[in-house]
């Protein structure tokens, strides 16, 4: 039995030195360890032993076992060490790749216009004012004189999101907001989204505008032309004409509709201005007396103007831009151009 005990340790700490990897090692430790590995049978059989042998071999078999098991769990630690390392090499990040490189975003051109014509009416005094883009049929079409039978009205033109509530068809409800809370002298200028029913190559069912009030006591026809000939020459250049064509709003009387001389060919007539040699861009006008008296101002004592423009197109025409399409897809390469 002591003989065979030697053995089996000798071989034990053979085997354990070839061993590989954690799995051969629990099948060597069920060789020996297990219910009915070597070791455990070998200690089974010394209930059979003299009483004089059994201390002998006892020590003995404890040695062994202590020995053996000593070797186990060195082996057990060098090949999680190796695991472990093993590991970190799988995971490791090579921390000399170059980084990725952030890439700096554009102002789309809508951005861009709105700066500029902002930019250009706070140079003649004017404030910037917002409001909601779901709005209340009343400050969209009642206040501004837009009474309910009127065609700007119908469902072909309007989102009716709710009872009595539309996305607003354009800027001017914010004129109406505003001089409820405030007494003239009123001058402010309204960017904004505004959504109507219409898609096709050159409308989109959301477009911009860029709304604008003057009132005050005394403001006459003649300063309206005088600010909006200005803001054409800034915003187009120098020599931009500009012309004034009577038109029709519900909220301004008399009303107008202005054209810039064409951006594209100075005037002369191309595709980009039908052969006319003109550019329409604003709506205008003084404000209707029925407006002044929605929000309690006197139409006796108070005049104002009121113009809305659409920013989209002046967009195109500032960048030349042929797509109105491009301006909503958000494709990087576009943006990136202006
Ligand atoms: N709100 C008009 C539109 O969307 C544009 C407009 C015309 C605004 C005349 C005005 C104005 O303030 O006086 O077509």
């Amino acid at each position: 039995m002591q003989a065979e005990l030697e053995q089996i340790e000798t071989e034990a700490l053979t085997e354990l030195k070839v061993v590989n990897d954690l799995r051969e090692l629990e099948s060597l430790r069920i060789k020996y360890f297990g219910r009915k590995g070597q070791l455990t049978t070998v200690m089974r059989g010394m209930r059979k032993l003299s009483k004089e042998e059994r201390p002998i071999v006892g020590k003995l078999a404890n040695e062994v076992r202590t020995n053996i098991t000593a070797a186990f769990d060195r082996v057990t630690e060098t090949l999680n060490q190796r695991a472990r390392e093993q590991q970190l090499a799988a995971e490791a990040v090579d921390i000399t790749l170059p980084g990725r490189r952030p890439r700096i975003g554009k102002k789309h051109p809508i951005t861009q216009t709105f700066d500029r014509i902002q930019e250009i009416f706070r140079g003649m005094g004017f404030q910037v004012a917002e409001g909601p883009e779901i709005e209340h049929e009343y400050y969209n079409f009642d206040a501004l004189n837009t009474p309910a039978e009127h065609p700007a009205r119908d469902l072909h033109d309007t989102f009716y999101i709710a009872n009595e509530l539309v996305l607003r068809t354009h800027t001017s409800p914010v004129q109406v907001r505003v001089m409820e809370k405030q007494k003239p002298p009123v001058r402010i200028i309204v960017p904004g989204k505004v959504y109507r029913l219409d898609y096709d190559i050159s409308h989109t069912p959301m477009f911009h505008q860029v709304e604008g009030l003057l009132v005050d006591h005394q403001v006459t026809f003649s300063e309206l032309k005088g600010v909006l000939y200005s803001f054409a020459r800034q915003m187009f250049g120098e020599m931009t004409r500009v012309r004034f064509r009577p038109g029709f709003f519900p909220f301004t009387e008399p009303s107008a509709e202005i054209d810039i001389s064409c951006t594209v060919c100075g005037g002369k007539g191309c595709r980009t201005c039908s052969r006319t040699g003109w550019l329409e861009i604003l709506g205008a006008g003084s404000v209707h007396p029925n407006v002044f008296r929605y929000v309690n101002y006197d139409p006796e004592q108070i005049t104002g103007f009121a113009f809305g423009m659409g920013v989209d197109r002046i967009a195109m025409l500032r960048f030349g831009i042929t797509d109105l399409r491009l301006i909503f897809e958000n494709d990087m390469r576009f943006a990136q151009q202006f």
